[in-house]
C-alpha cells in the first residue's frame, strides 16, 4: 500500500474527492509540502490532521479544484433566468423564489446568476430572489465574499457588463456591491451528514461542475441529500458534461433548448413539455394508458416513486457513435447536444480514447483549461500518439500563453505523422510568437513542401475541428517565409 493511501482516504471520507490517475500526484505533494513545513514525517502528520479537524481542513482547502467564471455555460444561465425563473416564481406565488449554488467556489456562479437577473428582469427582481452559496472550502468564500476579480475570470463575461458591474481597483476588479450583497455565502460541505439548509427549502440548485471529482456512490448519496433539501417541484442544474453521469433516476432528466437538467414535481414537468432527451430511447411499458393525472405511467411513476421507476436511460444510443458526434463538434451551439452523446458513449466504453477527447475539445472551447486539459491528458495516455489530441493539448498551452509547452506538443504531434501539415503549421505558428524564427521558417518550409505537392494532403487530424483552410495556410506559410528571407542574415536554406 503506498504510504499516501491512508491521507487519499482520510480526505475521501472528509470531502468525497477522490485523487486518481494525475490528480493524485498533486495530493502527494501538498502531503509532502505540509509535512515539510511542520517537520514531520508522513506518519506523524497523518495522526495530526487525523486528530485535527483544522489541519485536515487545511490540506483539503489546498486540494480543491476553484476553476469557475463569469457567465460558464451562458446557455444554460439564460435558459435558467428567461424561462425557468419565471416558472419557478409562479408556483412560488408570493414569496421569494431560493436559489443554492453548492460548490460555488469564488462566487462567479452565484454572482452570475444575479447579474443575469438584474439584466433581464430589472433590479426590483433581485429583491424578490434568494441567492444562496456554498463550498467546502472555506479560502475560497472568503474571495467571494470580496468579490475581488483577474482577467481569468471574465473570460466568458462580455467587456459592457464587466464595466457595468465591476470598479477597478489595485487588487483586481470588484463586484458593485448591489451584486455582491444580493449573495449570501456559507460553509457547506456536500459530504456532511447533514447539510445546513432546511428540508424542502430550495427552489433550484446549482450543482455544477463539482461531481466530477466525486465517485458514483458520492454522487448518487450527495443527490439525495441535495433532494431533501429542495422543494416539491423543483429544479437541479449541473454542467452540461456531467448531466447523464448523475442520472439515477433521482429527478427526471428534461431537455429544453438544447439543455439538460434534472427536475421534480408535476407542475414543472407539465410546464417544460415533459419530453425524453434525443436519441434517448426508452423501453415503453406496456400499459401506456394515461393514469389520473394525465401522464404516462412511466413519467407518474418516475415522479412519486423510485423503487418503481422505469430506468429511463437504459436502451441509450446503442447506435451513438464517435463519428456522429464529429459534425456536431464544428457549432458551438450544438456543444450540449454533442456532450450528452459523449457522455454516454465513455459510460458504456470508459477508454474511448477519441470521445474522451472530444470532450476535452468542447472543455478547451468554453475555455475551462483545467478540464480541457484533464480530458486531452486521459485521451493521450490511451492513445499517447493520437495527432489531434498532441495538437489539442497544444493549443490548450498556447491559448494560456505557454508557448514552450506548445511546442512540445506540437513537435510531438509532428512526430507522430511527419506528413500532417498541421502539426506543422501550428508548430511553425508557436515557434513564430515565441520569436525563434530559425526553427519557425524550418516549420514553415515543411508545410509549404507539403502542400505544394498536394493541395489535398490530409491534415492529420480525424476526429477535432482542427484543420484551417489549406490555401490559406499555404499563403501564410509562403509570406512567412518571403518576410524571412528579405529580413538581414536571414540562413535558413529553401526546402
Ligand atoms: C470547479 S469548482 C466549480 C465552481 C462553479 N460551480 C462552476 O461551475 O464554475 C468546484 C468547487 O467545488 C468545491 N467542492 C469540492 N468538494 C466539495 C464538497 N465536498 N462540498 C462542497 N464543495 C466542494 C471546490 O472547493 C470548488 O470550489
Amino acid at each position: 500500500m503506498s504510504q499516501f493511501q491512508p491521507f487519499k482516504h482520510l480526505v475521501e471520507q472528509y470531502s468525497g474527492l477522490e485523487f486518481n490517475g494525475i490528480a493524485e500526484q498533486r495530493l502527494h505533494k501538498e502531503v509532502i509540502k505540509n509535512s515539510e513545513s511542520l517537520g514531520l514525517g508522513l506518519v506523524s502528520y497523518f495522526e495530526k490532521i487525523k486528530g485535527s479537524p483544522a489541519k485536515l481542513t487545511e490540506l483539503v482547502n489546498q486540494l480543491t479544484v476553484n476553476e469557475t467564471y463569469f457567465y460558464r455555460e451562458p446557455a444554460q444561465i439564460k435558459l435558467f433566468v428567461q424561462t425557468l425563473l419565471p416558472r419557478l416564481q409562479k408556483l412560488a406565488q408570493n414569496r421569494t423564489v431560493r436559489i443554492l449554488s453548492v460548490g460555488c467556489s469564488s462566487g462567479e456562479e452565484p454572482y452570475s446568476l444575479a447579474m443575469a437577473i438584474q439584466e433581464t428582469w430589472g433590479k426590483h427582481m433581485l429583491s424578490q430572489v434568494q441567492i444562496d452559496a456554498g463550498d467546502l472550502d472555506e479560502h475560497i468564500l472568503n474571495k467571494a465574499r470580496v468579490g475581488v476579480y483577474s482577467a481569468f475570470s471574465f473570460r466568458a463575461l462580455g467587456e459592457d457588463l464587466r464595466k457595468k458591474y465591476f470598479q477597478a481597483t489595485p487588487q483586481g476588479y470588484q463586484l458593485n456591491p448591489e451584486i455582491r450583497q444580493a449573495v449570501r455565502f456559507f460553509p457547506f460541505n456536500l459530504k456532511a451528514e447533514h447539510y445546513p439548509a432546511e428540508d424542502n427549502y430550495y427552489d433550484v440548485v446549482f450543482f455544477r461542475n463539482v461531481s466530477i471529482y466525486f465517485n458514483l456512490d458520492t454522487r448518487k448519496a450527495i443527490q439525495h441529500k441535495l433532494q431533501k433539501l429542495m422543494q416539491p417541484n423543483a429544479i437541479l442544474l449541473l454542467g452540461s458534461s456531467e448531466t447523464l453521469g448523475n442520472d439515477f433516476d433521482i429527478f427526471d432528466l428534461i431537455e429544453e433548448q438544447g439543455q439538460y437538467y434534472f427536475v421534480q414535481g408535476a407542475e414543472l414537468l407539465q410546464q417544460a413539455n415533459y419530453q425524453r432527451p434525443l436519441d434517448i430511447q426508452v423501453e415503453q411499458p406496456k400499459n401506456t394508458a394515461p393514469t389520473a393525472d394525465g401522464l404516462s405511467p412511466t413519467k407518474a411513476a418516475s415522479m412519486h416513486s423510485t423503487a418503481q421507476h422505469q430506468p429511463k436511460l437504459q436502451t441509450v444510443t446503442n447506435h451513438v457513435t464517435v463519428e456522429q458526434v464529429v459534425e456536431m463538434l464544428h457549432d458551438s451551439a450544438q456543444y450540449p447536444q454533442a456532450l450528452v452523446r459523449l457522455e454516454k458513449i465513455t459510460q458504456q466504453e470508459p477508454d474511448n480514447a477519441p470521445a474522451i477527447l472530444m470532450k476535452g475539445w468542447i472543455a478547451l472551447n468554453q475555455k475551462d483549461f483545467n478540464q480541457a486539459q484533464k480530458l486531452i491528458e486521459q485521451a493521450l495516455e490511451l492513445r499517447p500518439w493520437c495527432v489531434d489530441a498532441l495538437i489539442a493539448q497544444g493549443l490548450c498551452h498556447k491559448w494560456q500563453s505557454e508557448l514552450e509547452l506548445a511546442v512540445q506538443s506540437f513537435k510531438k504531434a509532428c512526430y507522430a505523422n511527419p506528413e500532417s501539415w498541421l502539426a506543422h503549421y501550428q508548430l511553425a505558428d508557436a515557434l513564430k510568437h515565441l520569436q525563434d524564427s530559425t526553427a519557425a521558417q524550418q516549420a514553415f518550409q515543411t508545410v509549404r513542401r507539403i502542400l505544394s505537392h498536394n493541395i489535398t494532403a490530409h491534415s492529420g487530424s480525424e476526429w477535432l475541428p482542427l484543420a484551417l483552410p489549406v490555401k490559406d495556410v499555404l499563403f501564410l506559410a509562403e509570406r512567412y517565409l518571403l518576410n524571412a528571407k528579405q529580413q538581414p542574415g536571414h540562413n535558413v536554406s529553401g526546402a
